[in-house]
């Protein structure tokens, strides 16, 4: 799965601003049509993107296009104009339920067909970002053709009428159903934005906190926001080390008979393995050497 630390979105219409991305060096470019693009400009974001499609060389960060949510009436057009192009992606916001995957699905699989791509060579990601599609999660997330699904703090807090805190103790709930729904189901989970650009204090502490809770990344809307939030979900030196340290004694002492030991004072069994594993994986997953 290609590694999604920072997803950077701008408005589709802003040629500027995508031709900028490209020379980034950020995991995923997202090119929206939704809500970055201003109603009367829908049909020149389609546009734009295609264009960006063709002509430009977007190098190891993946492309991917924002489409409108299903039912806004855009969304046929805005998926028809960006497909030909092979994006490596089609993001779609605001999923309420698993019939508006299957739709893009069958859209998407009938362009790979014709075209002779292989099927599912375009992923799909998922917003999820309402009441209704938290309850749903479940459901949707079991569809075959997701890769990830992308948590929309600030629409979901709209949805339930909750006032949005620095702490954000009010997305708790939805935030952590989000990361348990995507363990469950292998995909990623990509967290909220951080709206407030400038402060690049906090957004290291909210990319931080976010990784912990075990998000694989995190949605931008900024250059500056790139270093700050790729670096928060690499796992760094130290705890590569002390995975890889974990996995080695683990093995000695499974073969000496024992399930639990102790390494620096610390109890290791079957879990921490796990969770060392796991750590190593998105090591790899964001280019490190384990
Ligand atoms: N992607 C690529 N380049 C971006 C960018 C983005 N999201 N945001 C800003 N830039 C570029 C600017 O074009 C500018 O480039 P330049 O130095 O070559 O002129 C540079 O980065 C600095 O931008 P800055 O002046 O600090 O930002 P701004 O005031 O022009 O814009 C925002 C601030 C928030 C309006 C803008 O960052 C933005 O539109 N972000 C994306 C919003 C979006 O897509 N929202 C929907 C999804 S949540
Ligand atoms: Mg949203």
């Amino acid at each position: 799965m290609h590694s999604r630390r920072a997803l950077l979105y701008m408005p589709g219409d802003n040629w500027k601003m995508i031709t900028k991305s490209v020379t980034l060096g950020v995991d995923s470019i997202c090119m929206d049509m939704e809500d970055g693009t201003a109603l009367n400009k829908k049909a020149e974001a389609r546009a734009t993107i295609a264009k960006a499609l063709q002509e430009l060389d977007f190098g190891r960060s993946e492309k991917l296009a924002r489409i409108n949510s299903i039912g806004s009436g855009w969304e046929k057009e805005d998926i028809e104009a960006v497909l030909p192009f092979h994006p490596d992606g089609i993001v779609i916001p605001k999923v309420e339920s698993f019939e508006q995957v299957e739709w893009a699905d069958r859209i998407i699989e009938a362009a790979e067909l014709k075209q002779g791509w292989p099927v599912k060579s375009v992923r799909v990601l998922i917003g999820v970002e309402t009441a209704r599609g938290i309850m749903n999660l479940r459901e949707i997330a079991a569809h075959p053709r997701l890769d990830a699904v992308i948590f929309g703090g600030e629409d979901f807090a709209a949805s339930i009428g909750a006032t949005r805190t620095r702490e954000a103790v009010e997305l708790s709930y939805a935030r952590q159903a989000v990361v348990v729904t995507c363990a469950a189901y292998d995909l990623q989970a990509i967290d909220i934005v951080t709206i407030d650009y400038r402060d690049l204090k906090a957004l290291r502490a909210e990319s931080e906190f976010g990784a912990r809770l075990g998000y694989s990344g995190k949605q931008i809307i900024h250059p500056a926001q790139i270093e700050p939030v790729q670096t928060a979900f690499t796992p760094d030196d130290a705890s590569i080390s002390y995975a890889r340290r974990i996995v080695e004694t683990f093995e000695a002492s499974q073969q000496a008979g024992k399930g639990a030991y102790s390494l620096d004072g610390k109890m290791i069994d079957m879990p921490l393995l796990k969770n060392a594993q796991k750590l190593l994986a998105r090591a790899r997953a964001a280019g490190k050497q384990v």
